[in-house]
């Protein structure tokens, strides 16, 4: 069977079985959430979730290359009035069978709308946990630059002293800035909150995350013809966003629903000319009129 630019029916801890080891350059991907959506697809008691999911986690280590990234999309769920801790004690056995947990993202979901309850306020953001085999993975920054933003003009016109030197933290932790290494230029590396709008055009499956987002970390840590994995690929978003950008990709899931929904979102995919993704982008630009397109840019 072909899985490089397909979309597989199955589970996906045993389909990866019959994928090569170290071909994979990222795994991008948002697995059910503990107990959530039982009707839609299936959720996973939050005390079963860890022996649940670590034995599709070594296959990622298996498939992913050695510099290759896997970034996770998981929020943990409240359970008997306080956040349940399944997502904490994955990482840590994660950790034990020889994953990196390199580095967190944020999702900030800009369109949230306002709620309350008794104890807490709206979830407004969710995880995106990067975890690595090694400290030396593809990492390509340039790729996600953003505009310096309006700040600069007003912050860089009159400098005092210790912008132009390099200024240490009070606070002794080692970093510090030099805030006239920003002058005179217009694009700057972002931070690791990613702002970003739900999805909520898709009617057809319940989780569908924007494309802009898996698009933004396959920029991050891919180049093109570079091979991405979404093991729990859903309505197709991973994959779009990877066919948009001129990457390869494998997706899967055990629902054959979303498996057709995913085939027919790619199949109506443009795919860009060859080095055409790349010079395309509008980093953070939110597009206004076509409902597929990235708000990253990933057109
Ligand atoms: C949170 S959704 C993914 C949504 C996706 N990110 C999108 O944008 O549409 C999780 C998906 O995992 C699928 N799934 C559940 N268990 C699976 C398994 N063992 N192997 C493969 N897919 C699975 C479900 O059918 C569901 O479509």
């Amino acid at each position: 069977m072909n899985y490089l630019d397909n979309i597989i029916l199955g589970d996906c801890e045993d389909v990866l079985k019959d994928v090569p080891s170290d071909s994979i350059d990222l795994i991008f991907t948002s697995p059910p959430y503990a107990d959530q959506r039982q009707q839609t697809y299936g959720g996973i008691s939050p005390d079963d979730y860890v022996d649940w999911f670590m034995p599709k986690a070594d296959q990622f280590f298996r498939v992913l290359k050695p510099t290759g990234t896997f970034v996770l999309n998981i929020k943990e769920r409240v359970a008997n009035g306080e956040r349940h801790v399944y997502v904490i004690d994955l990482i840590l056995e994660m950790r034990k069978r020889g994953w990196l947990w390199t580095e967190e993202f944020v999702w900030h979901k800009k369109n949230s709308y306002p709620g309350k309850w008794p104890n807490r306020f709206r979830d407004n953001w969710e995880r995106l946990i990067q975890f690595n085999r090694h400290k030396k993975f593809n990492m390509y920054q340039e790729a996600v630059m953003v505009p310096v933003g309006g700040w600069a003009k007003h912050r860089l016109s009159s400098l005092s002293d210790t912008d132009k030197m390099r200024d240490e933290s009070r606070v002794g932790s080692g970093f510090g800035k030099n805030v006239s290494n920003w002058v005179g230029r217009d694009m700057v590396y972002p931070n690791n909150v990613i702002h970003m709008a739900t999805e909520s055009s898709n009617k057809r499956h319940s989780a569908v995350f924007p494309i802009g987002l898996p698009a933004w970390f396959i920029r991050l840590f891919t180049q093109p013809s570079d091979t991405v994995l979404d093991p729990f690929i859903g309505s197709g978003s991973t994959a779009v966003a990877a066919l948009r950008l001129g990457r390869h990709y494998i997706g899967i899931d055990t629902n054959r629903e979303y498996v057709d929904l995913s085939r027919q979102r790619i199949q109506n995919t443009q795919i860009p000319l060859p080095g055409v993704a790349e010079h395309r982008e509008i980093p953070y630009a939110a597009s206004s009129s076509d409902k597929e397109v990235d708000h990253n840019g990933a057109t």
